[in-house]
């Protein structure tokens, strides 16, 4: 092999030297054949490495032309994401090819040999060596639903711009997408789990809805590494904590935030009298040593009080009317926690265990179809968004060569409230690679983003959808064809089963496996007793094992 290899050298040489004599420049692709032999060469010597000539030819059968093209379409792409490209050549050509691939028939054409190690061969030819879904390294959270190969996902490695990888997001996070109950949560936790376990990542859980109470320790990470905040409760500590004066990474933010929140919750806008007041409130606080929404009210009740003369009847009109709101909302039992007052003795919010999980008691959120929510809902609504403020701080204030996770399992929420909450999501999608941070995004459906921040998430992960409208969606999302098919395997998917994207752009449907029963355990969000966990467990199990006729049809072409 050096041999022939060394003499395609000299060939080279030959035809460099040819070139000069002649008085023309040798042409590009003469320089990388090169390149290539001289690598080639260095690499077999180096090695001893035997060597192969081989060739391989593809056979592709179809029941109609059309499907046949999109077939070798789809090899033809699939293969050239790993740098193999494949030509099908015309016309007699392929007559022999088939009869080459009849069993037991000599080779009859040599035209396509390449040389390559035994590295190649195995990896091409008995397969499993590597999956064409995910990223081959990291950890495992499950398998292709059609050929059962293991998936592996290394959840910061499109943030590592290593050269060669390929990939088409640059973006470290992710979106979790389905319909109530089939598996979002449960695939969230586990990648969350496994990152923390085997990557080392930091995680910031952040769970309106109280699903995880029962991590005080989970598998293999005992109690001393995981934390919880259970904020809402008796504790005089938590009054105030969730201002977004606290929670902001900087006053000006604060003081952005906090003027969304207060003009949402009145409902006025941008060109109300009631919005410049709240603005100047906010102005005031924001000189204070202590600024909070608290002292904000205070300013607005004490302006109101002490009506200067040089104020209108229809401003201070419009003072009144905003004072009052306020001190209503007040006295809703949630606003403690959003509403701080000056001097209090607060909990700050401070994450240093590996794993925190935030959670807040009696939060009422509005769902896709709420269309005026009431006062408790939209207060919980400036809660999330308040915690939304306070991720952006955790990605900020952790170190930088750490891996960081958030997961915000209800991001749909924040979504379709003030658009201040969206923006904050869109950062930490945006500026999450530079700050070595994951987003996991978890929602019911695909539209719930809008927007062309979606566009840079980096790995999706679709579960069973409901309607059709949302399964086209969800396909135009991903850019895949909507077609009957596509829409109706959305639509269909079991419980645990996804349809992933991977940072390559390559889908597949994917079973998210936990391996083990203690995880299943420990990742149960139901509400359902001990026997019918059981049953549900056993049921599981069983599902793990695909029935043939269950394989997946669906023609996911990119
Ligand atoms: N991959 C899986 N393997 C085994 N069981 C699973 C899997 N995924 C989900 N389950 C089971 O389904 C239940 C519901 O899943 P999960 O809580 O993740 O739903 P969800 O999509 O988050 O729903 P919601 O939108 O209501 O929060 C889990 O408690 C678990 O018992
Ligand atoms: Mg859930």
């Amino acid at each position: 092999m050096t041999k022939r290899l060394s003499n395609k050298k000299l060939e080279y040489r030959d035809q460099r030297q040819n070139a000069q004599e002649a008085g023309i420049n040798t042409d590009f692709a003469l320089d990388i054949s090169e390149h290539g032999t001289i690598k080639a060469e260095s690499y077999f010597t180096k090695t001893g490495q035997p060597a192969y000539h081989a060739s391989f030819v593809f056979k592709i059968t179809a029941n109609s032309k059309k499907e046949l093209e999109t077939r070798s379409k789809l090899l033809k792409n699939e293969l050239i994401k790993y740098g193999i490209k494949i030509v099908a050549p015309f016309g007699g050509e392929q007559l022999n090819l088939m009869m080459e691939k009849i069993i037991g028939s000599r080779q009859i054409n040599n035209d396509y040999k390449i040389e390559c190690d035994s590295g190649i061969i195995s990896g091409m030819m008995f397969g499993g060596a590597t999956t064409n879904i995910g990223d081959n390294r990291g950890f495992y959270i499950g398998y292709t639903e059609r050929l059962r190969r293991p998936v592996f996902i290394q959840p910061d490695l499109a943030a590592k711009a290593f050269e060669g990888l390929g990939n088409v997001e640059d973006s470290i996070s992710q979106l979790v997408a389905g319909q109530t109950g089939k598996g979002k949560s449960f695939e969230m936790n586990l990648m969350l789990y496994l990152s923390v376990l085997a990557n080392g990542s930091m995680a910031l859980v952040i769970d309106p809805k109280g699903d995880r109470k029962g991590w005080d320790e989970l598998p293999m990470i005992p109690k001393e590494y995981i934390s919880k905040w259970t904020l809402g409760g008796e504790s005089k500590k938590d009054a105030g904590c969730l201002d977004p004066f606290r929670t902001s990474v900087d006053l000006e933010e604060g003081k952005a935030i906090a003027l969304d929140i207060l003009s949402y919750l009145t409902n006025s806008s941008i060109n109300d009298v009631e919005y410049s007041i709240l603005s100047d409130a906010i102005e005031y606080v924001g000189e204070m040593d202590d600024p909070c929404i608290g002292a904000a009210i205070d300013y607005l009740v004490e302006q109101y009080e002490q009506r200067g003369h040089q104020m209108s009847d229809k401003r201070y009109e419009a003072l009144e009317r905003v004072k009052d709101a306020l001190l209503t909302l007040q006295r809703q039992n949630l606003s403690v926690l959003l509403f701080g007052e000056v001097g209090q003795d607060y909990r700050s919010l401070k994450a240093d265990k590996p794993i925190q999980i935030l959670m807040v008691q009696n939060l009422n959120l509005p769902d896709k179809e709420t269309k005026k929510p009431r006062t408790q809902q939209q207060i919980s609504e400036a809660i999330l968004i308040s915690i939304t403020a306070y991720t952006k701080q955790y990605m900020f204030n952790q170190d930088r060569s750490i891996h960081k996770i958030i997961l915000q399992d209800e991001a749909s929420t924040i979504d379709r409230s003030p658009p201040v909450g969206r923006e904050l999501m869109d950062f930490i999608i945006r500026k999450g690679r530079y700050y070595n941070t994951t987003l996991i995004k978890g929602s019911q459906n695909a539209t719930d983003h809008g927007g062309d921040d979606v566009a840079n998430v980096g790995m999706k992960f679709s579960f069973g959808l409901r309607t059709r409208k949302e399964a086209e969606e969800m396909l135009e999302f991903l850019n895949l064809p909507i077609t009957r098919k596509n829409v109706e395997k959305l639509r269909s998917l079991q419980k645990g089963t996804c349809l992933f994207q991977d940072i390559y752009g390559r889908t597949a449907t994917i079973k998210i496996d936990p391996v083990f029963s203690d995880l299943l355990t420990a990742f149960d969000s139901s509400t359902s007793s001990e026997e019918e966990k059981e049953r549900e467990r056993q049921r599981n199990i069983g599902e793990i094992e695909y029935p043939e006729e269950q394989e997946e049809q669906t023609e996911y072409v990119s």
